[in-house]
């Protein structure tokens, strides 16, 4: 029997804080809900005063608890995201978890019209503010000197070229290779670093995610079929950040209803993968034997 090295120590204190950012909305919020359920203290940070009062009002024993904070707070300043970090550490007196979450839809429209200010206002919030969330996250976890996990909020569009508007996506994919350099670094302070890749989901900031589903484009390009919840990509954030995961870090996970994985779909709009004609049968390629083909396939 190999004992276990369970990689972090979190869990292991009955009382631990995770910080969510964008929690008073979408999967943020859903989030905030899940690790409230599981026992932990939450502060929640956001920009949008109003939707961190609203969640407030709907957890009146966590917050008359002391288990659930609300902090409001800009990710594309650093001293916002250092008073938050720091009021969310102060809570248990033991910070477990960053979820860098916060999000916009950022600049879109064409290159050519799209202005420096809008492409630098969409990578303050996507990539610095993930950036001064692990920076902040990691000074604490260090000192504190029992690991932790961050997970940061990252998009299909990261992984392809046309999921989402060009400078949301290139902040993205900083994001997930932020995980990876991160991951490396603080792996032996046994704080790790992972994100997740949503894909549509139905939230305040994807409408169309929300709207009739069956019939839809997306319907059609999503091989899981029913719409994408906040609360599937808090399940994922969870994983990521409690125990659950001691050993996974430098990772993303795509949380997209099998859209990554669908790729493009070449083979069905080009009519070379014979799933979407009428054949089946094995291709022995250029081997000399013959190939097989069983006509008309019967689904
Ligand atoms: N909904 C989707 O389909 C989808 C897909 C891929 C990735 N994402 C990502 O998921 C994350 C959450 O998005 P959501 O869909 O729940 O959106 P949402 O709009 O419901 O929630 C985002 C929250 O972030 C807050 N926020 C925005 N800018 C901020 C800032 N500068 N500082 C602090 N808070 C700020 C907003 O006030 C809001 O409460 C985002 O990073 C988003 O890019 C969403």
């Amino acid at each position: 029997m190999i004992p276990i090295d369970n990689g972090t120590t979190e869990n292991s204190t009955p009382a631990q804080t995770a910080l969510v950012t964008g929690g008073a909305s979408g999967i943020g919020r859903s989030t905030v809900r899940l690790f409230l359920t599981r026992g932990w203290s939450v502060v929640a940070a956001d920009l949008n005063e109003s939707s961190g009062r609203a969640l407030l009002d709907e957890h009146p024993n966590e917050v008359a608890a002391g288990r659930l904070a609300f902090a409001r707070a800009d990710v594309s300043s650093e001293e916002d995201v250092e008073r938050a970090a720091a009021q969310a550490a102060s809570l248990t007196g033991h910070l477990a978890c960053v979820v860098n979450n916060a999000g916009i839809g950022g600049a879109f429209g064409r290159i050519t019209e799209t202005s420096v200010e809008d492409w630098d206002y969409t990578f303050a919030v996507l990539s610095r503010g993930v950036f001064l969330g692990v920076k902040h996250a990691a000074k604490i976890m260090q000192a504190q000197g029992t690991g932790g996990a961050i997970v940061n909020v990252a998009s299909l569009a990261a992984l392809t070229g046309d999921a989402g508007p060009q400078a949301y996506s290139a902040a993205k994919a900083s994001v997930v290779h932020m995980s990876r350099v991160f991951a490396t670094e603080l792996g032996p302070h046994r704080i790790r670093v992972n994100c997740v890749c949503p894909g549509a989901i139905a939230t305040p900031l994807n409408p169309s995610a929300s709207r009739g589903f069956d019939g839809s484009e997306l319907a059609r390009a999503q091989p899981l079929p029913f719409v994408g919840e906040p609360e599937h990509l808090a399940s994922a954030i969870y994983f990521l950040g409690s125990s659950e995961s001691s050993f996974v870090t430098g990772q993303y996970l795509a949380v997209d209803g099998g859209l990554e994985a669908a790729g493009p779909r070449l083979g069905q709009y080009l009519g070379t993968d014979p799933r979407y004609g009428s054949l089946v049968g094995v291709n022995r390629g250029n081997t000399g034997v013959k190939s097989t083909v069983h006509g008309k396939a019967t689904q």
